[in-house]
């Protein structure tokens, strides 16, 4: 059989060595963009990312959140050039791994209304081709929206930022804006003691003094015969507060994760791991303590997934769930049955929940060097 020199040279392609792909980063006129936009590449191909004027970076990011840096992405930080600059650029190369689309924006002057993302400042590898859902031209399409929303937010008396929903990293379900949050540093009196604090400050937080300089112990129960389920499912505390996590029978974590992806581990977040409580035990749980550092919401699931998803099954915890809002405690658990639920868990009315069903003692004398063992394990 004889082969048609076209057929020869397909056959010879995968032989042919990586690819490097030149992207030129803003450049002439100050201008906001990647040039090209969007390429396609294979496994093994270095992308090779050519700083020009001004101060730009190249930051993963993800379709959802075309503005928001992608846990554990990739991020070449700032690279600034003089305008009179013209060669030895500084170059910044990523090696692509896989047939998955790359998201990238620049993360330069991040959430005003001078983001460079939000002016259209991004960048992908195989994304989808026009008409596809995760086109280029979507992804940009939703990056300029949020450079419109910072804009309109700014020039709203309140400064009230346009919500902006988004979609689930999997599962294609829409999740509602997080609210706008303010850090905020302050000095706290509270009887003899004065500490300064920095938090996170949004409509409907807490306020960042503690019930007691020590703070309050929050008993949470894991678990237990036929019950898979945070009790209670729901609280609020404070910065000092500790939350002890008692846990009953079966196998059981406390794990951070996110309101937008309730069943994955938070990139950094907290965890139990995997705290194995047998049948017979009646008394002595095992615990674990975790510290309240902050006003902001915390989302937390349990991981097991043996012989089914504990967390799709609504096995869901939250401190500090703003219960007035979209993103309230029940809202968290629905999208933790739609991404990781049976059709079934998924058809199951929504429980409603105490807003906040904590058992608080105080804490005695031991005071704030408490704080800092997180772990008080008592294993059987
Ligand atoms: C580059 O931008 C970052 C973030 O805005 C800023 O912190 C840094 O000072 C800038 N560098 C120069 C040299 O302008
Ligand atoms: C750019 O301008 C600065 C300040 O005017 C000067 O110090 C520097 O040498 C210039 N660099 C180049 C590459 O011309
Ligand atoms: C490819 O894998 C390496 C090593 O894990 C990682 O540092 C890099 O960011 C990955 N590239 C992309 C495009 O995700
Ligand atoms: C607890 O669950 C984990 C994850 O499914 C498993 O690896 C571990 O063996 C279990 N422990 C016991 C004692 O059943
Ligand atoms: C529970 O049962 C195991 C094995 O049957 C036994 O070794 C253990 O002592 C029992 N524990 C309690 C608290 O009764
Ligand atoms: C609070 O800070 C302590 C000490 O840095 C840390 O161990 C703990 O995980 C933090 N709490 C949360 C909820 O992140
Ligand atoms: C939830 O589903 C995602 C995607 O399939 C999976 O990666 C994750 O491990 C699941 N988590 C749990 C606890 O079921
Ligand atoms: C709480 O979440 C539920 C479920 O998503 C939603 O129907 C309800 O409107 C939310 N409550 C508020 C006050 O937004």
């Amino acid at each position: 059989m004889i082969f048609a020199p076209l057929s020869l040279g397909l056959v010879l392609l995968p032989f042919v060595s990586a690819a490097v792909h030149d992207v030129q980063v803003g450049g002439a006129g100050g201008k906001l963009e990647y040039s090209p936009e969007a390429i396609s590449a294979q496994p093994g191909d270095q992308v090779v990312f050519h700083f020009h004027a001004k101060n730009h970076t190249v930051t993963q990011s993800s379709f959802a959140n075309p503005c928001g840096l992608k846990d554990g992405g990739f991020e070449s930080g700032f690279m600034p050039v003089p305008v009179n600059q013209t060669d030895n650029l500084p170059t910044y190369t990523i090696t692509i791994n896989d047939t998955q689309p790359v998201w990238v924006f620049c993360r330069q002057a991040a959430n005003t209304p001078a983001s460079h993302c939000g002016q259209g400042m991004v960048f992908a590898v195989n994304c989808g081709l026009d008409g596809a859902p995760n086109s280029f031209t979507n992804f940009k399409k939703s990056a300029l929206a949020i450079g419109a929303s910072l804009s309109a937010a700014a020039a709203s008396p309140t400064g009230a930022p346009a919500a902006q929903w988004t979609t689930a990293a999997y599962g294609g379900l829409t999740i509602p804006a997080a609210p706008q949050v303010t850090p905020v540093t302050q000095t706290i009196t509270l009887g003899s003691e004065v500490w300064t604090t920095t938090y996170n400050s949004y409509p409907g937080s807490p306020g960042p003094t503690p019930a007691a300089a020590q703070g309050v112990v929050h008993r949470v129960v894991v678990g237990g015969p036929g019950k898979l389920a945070f009790d209670p499912p729901s609280i609020s505390a404070q910065p000092r507060d500790t939350v002890v996590f008692e846990f009953h029978q079966k196998n059981h974590t406390v794990t951070q994760s996110s309101f937008a992806d309730p069943c994955r581990k938070l990139n950094g977040g907290f965890d139990s791991d995997f705290v194995p409580v047998p049948d017979n035990v009646t008394s002595d749980w095992p615990t674990w303590s975790l510290v309240v550092n902050d006003t902001a919401p915390l989302w937390a699931y349990c991981r097991q997934k043996t012989p089914a998803s504990h967390c799709g099954a609504g096995m869901v915890f939250a401190i500090n769930a703003v219960e007035n809002s979209e993103r309230n405690f029940t809202a968290f658990q629905n999208v933790a049955k739609a991404l990781n639920g049976t059709a079934a868990a998924q058809n199951t009315a929504p429980t409603t929940t105490p807003a906040n069903g904590a058992i608080s003692v105080r804490m005695g004398g031991a005071g704030f060097a408490l704080a800092v063992a997180a772990v008080v394990a008592s294993f059987f």
